[in-house]
């Protein structure tokens, strides 16, 4: 009988050592992928629609698709395009959509005020699709940068952005989200203590069963460049958002990020962009065992279909191997541009 070993590193599978060197026995990993049906029963790894969120743009009008340059396929959706696109989303078996804004420049302040609005793009959407689509949860996006004329995500005062007076907002824009039906308050702004201060706001006005979605890793990154087209923020953009965004250099540093959203009441925790930080999102799944999810960027999609338009990648192939990449790496679902396509290949499968 060869001599068995644990070995750690494959999570405790066995191995056979050869006794000598006379009689090596090869080892064939290769027997496992030799068919379809063999491939299928060691998969570790499996992508449903249930894993997958739906980010939508919301734009004012009526009967509006208005297409997003840098991100072919996405449209920006007037409400009653999104109560469509949600039904649609429903009806593929994706469990969620995140709502996110473009404001009329006109209506654009350095307060961003319109955030506040309980009858703006966001809320209305809302309200709709609660009416027409009861089944999909909806998750709304709090940060400032859709509202303010100088494209951050928070309140800016002689360069700086101001964190405590920030987060006296974001708690009323929560809020107010929340009243108009939201599900998942999902902050993405960054701002020190911002999950604590929306939770005890929730927690007063007896709102205890909505959940909160943090942004816990955010990374200044490159990668949000076509979004913020879409919600018409890079034309405003003053600067940069390294004084609240991480620095992409920094591991530990989500750690720090995530374990104080947790403590502050976050049901969910995410890291973002999605691929080029799959070793924070592993560290955090591992580390909290949170409902912990990806958020594969307007960037990322943005690739992935530019070098498929050109032929140079299979765009349906790259789409399904990076859904699984994440799920490999410990997400538990995926904010994905990708997630209608995805779904619709998914249940034909
Ligand atoms: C801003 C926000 C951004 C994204 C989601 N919320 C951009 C930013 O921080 O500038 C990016 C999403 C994407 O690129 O797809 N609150």
């Amino acid at each position: 009988m060869a001599r068995r070993e644990e070995s750690p590193a494959s999570g405790g599978g066995t191995f056979a050592r050869p006794r000598s060197a006379g009689m090596v026995r090869p080892i064939r990993p290769r027997r496992n992928r030799r068919a379809d049906w063999a491939r299928r029963l060691v998969r570790e790894t499996v992508v449903t629609p249930d894993d997958l969120i739906w980010p939508i743009f919301l734009v004012a009008g009526k009967g509006v698709r208005e297409p997003v340059a840098a991100m072919p396929g996405v449209v920006r959706h007037s409400v009653d395009e999104a109560v469509r696109a949600a039904a649609e989303a429903a009806g593929l078996g994706i469990p969620a959509i995140a709502l996110f804004p473009y404001t009329d420049p006109a209506l654009r302040d350095a307060k961003g005020s319109q955030a506040l609005n309980s009858d703006n793009l966001v809320c209305r959407a809302c309200k709709a699709i609660k009416d027409s689509v009861p089944e999909i949860g909806i998750i709304t996006d709090v940060a400032l940068d859709p509202y303010t004329s100088h494209g951050h995500d928070g309140l800016l005062e002689d360069g700086r952005i101001l964190n405590d007076a920030t987060v006296e907002v974001l708690v009323q824009q929560s809020l107010v989200q929340a009243r108009a039906g939201a599900d998942v308050i999902a902050p993405s702004d960054m701002m020190d203590g911002r999950v604590g201060a929306i939770r005890a706001a929730l927690e007063a006005e007896g709102m205890i069963d909505t959940q909160i979605m943090a942004y816990s890793a955010k990374y200044a990154s490159s990668f949000y460049g076509p979004f913020r087209d879409a919600i018409g923020s890079s034309a405003t953009l003053v600067g940069d958002k390294r004084t609240y965004q991480m620095d992409f250099a920094n591991s530990d540093e989500a750690l720090r990020e995530a374990e104080l959203d947790i403590a502050e009441g976050a049901d969910m925790i995410m890291v973002k962009p999605g691929l080029p930080y799959l070793d924070i999102l592993r560290r955090l799944k591992d580390r909290f065992a949170m409902p912990t999810f990806a958020y594969q960027v307007s960037g990322e999609y943005a690739m992935i279909c530019a070098a498929g338009e050109r032929g140079w990648m299979d765009r349906d192939r790259c789409m399904m191997e990076t859904l699984a990449a994440f799920k490999r790496a410990g997400a538990d679902g995926v904010l994905t541009y990708f997630a209608i396509d995805a779904a619709r290949m998914l249940n034909d499968a």
